[in-house]
């Protein structure tokens, strides 16, 4: 199954985040596909090298807006009338979850509950994604793969943040979305890599940054086993799940989405990486502690949206590494994403 060109042409889609890592592939690959995308971020992270100027052609509007001011939402919310709402604003990294606990409590809950608030007082929004992560469960690493109705957890705030995510989209959905619109859905996805990231404390952000500052990598936890997934994959099944959700309320609720088969090691992950994009690095040990092992089980999306992660785990580190490489040659970074959207859905 492939995303569907007729349900996306002309729909009025408002990303959240959109200028993050995987919100401005998210507004490439859904232009690609002819919807009208509109883009609200408060611009505080830079967390992608595929910028507000470069997505100036395919947004139709950007909002400068922090998720935390509940009226400015709204006000935005009904001047763009989306039919559809993908939230993916957050403060999204673990380590600064750790070092700034009450910003990422703040900005991942209560915003998240803003959106949703938002999306309630606004009729045209048809349905709402919420997207949290693979670390909303409770993980005592006894080497399982998380299904969907495994107990929440959180040992970071981060986690913690993103599992209360999950809770609120739960209330909401039973006490408003039952027998009206939006309906709601929640996307536990993987460790996403791709071109353009450039977080802070990311694997591959942190490769990036080795070779434009010429110094040698340290790398932590390479032991440390992720689900890993490229970001064209992983937006992929959110736009499958949202063309069902839109059409039927028995979609609503939490969705794995990762791959069957890259449940792989940092180590492994810098292995192949040196081998596309030469890099110099070391291992080191990590001052904070993250989980060794995460894997999650994606069957749900497989059997009920038909979803599969179409890149294999090389092909994966493969298309990244040659992104950065391009855009390290002076290509544009929005041309080289481009060009691998098309190539991702024009090859079978
Ligand atoms: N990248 C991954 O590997 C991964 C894995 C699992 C889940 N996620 C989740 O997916 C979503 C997108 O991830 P990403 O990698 O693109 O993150 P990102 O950090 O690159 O992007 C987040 C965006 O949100 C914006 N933002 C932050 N605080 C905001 C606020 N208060 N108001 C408005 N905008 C705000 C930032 O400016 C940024 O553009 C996040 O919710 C993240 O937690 C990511």
């Amino acid at each position: 199954m492939e995303v569907k060109k007729n349900f996306w042409k002309n729909k009025k889609v408002l990303i959240t985040g959109n200028l993050g890592f995987k919100g401005s592939w998210l507004c490439l690959q859904l232009s690609f596909f002819n919807a009208k995308v509109f883009g609200l971020d408060n611009e505080s992270t830079n967390s992608s090298l595929i910028t507000k100027k470069s997505l100036k052609k395919y947004v139709k509007n950007q909002y400068k807006c922090d998720i935390r001011d509940l009226k400015k939402l709204n006000s935005i919310v009904s001047k763009v009338r989306p039919n559809i709402i993908i939230h993916m604003a957050a403060q999204s990294i673990v380590i600064s979850g750790l070092e700034n606990p009450i910003l990422t409590l703040d900005v991942n809950i209560i915003g998240t509950g803003n959106v949703i608030e938002s999306a309630r007082n606004n009729s045209s929004i048809k349905s709402i994604l919420i997207v949290t992560s693979d670390k909303v469960y409770e993980n005592n690493e006894k080497n399982k793969k998380f299904m969907e109705n495994n107990r929440l957890g959180g040992d970071d705030p981060y986690s913690a943040s993103k599992a209360c995510a999950e809770i609120i989209s739960k209330s909401y959905s039973s006490s408003y979305f039952k027998k009206q619109h939006p309906n709601l859905a929640t996307a536990r996805a993987g460790n996403v890599i791709g071109g353009g990231d450039i977080s802070s404390n990311r694997l591959v952000p942190d490769i990036y940054r080795s070779i434009v500052q010429k110094k040698k990598l340290k790398i932590r936890n390479k032991n440390h086993i992720r689900p890993w997934q490229h970001v064209l994959d992983c937006n992929n099944g959110y736009m499958m799940l949202i063309e069902k959700l839109n059409n039927h309320r028995k979609y609503s609720g939490a969705w794995n989405f990762s791959s069957n088969n890259s449940d792989y090691t940092v180590k492994k992950i810098c292995e192949e990486f040196s081998k596309n994009i030469s890099f110099k690095y070391i291992y080191s040990v990590s001052k904070h502690k993250e989980k060794k092992l995460l894997k999650l089980n994606s069957n749900k999306s497989k059997h009920f949206l038909s979803w599969k992660t179409k890149l294999s785990f090389y092909k994966m580190i493969k298309l990244t590494g040659e992104w950065y490489k391009k855009y390290l040659n002076g290509e544009d970074p929005d041309l080289i994403s481009i060009d691998q959207i098309n190539k991702y859905y024009l090859t079978k």
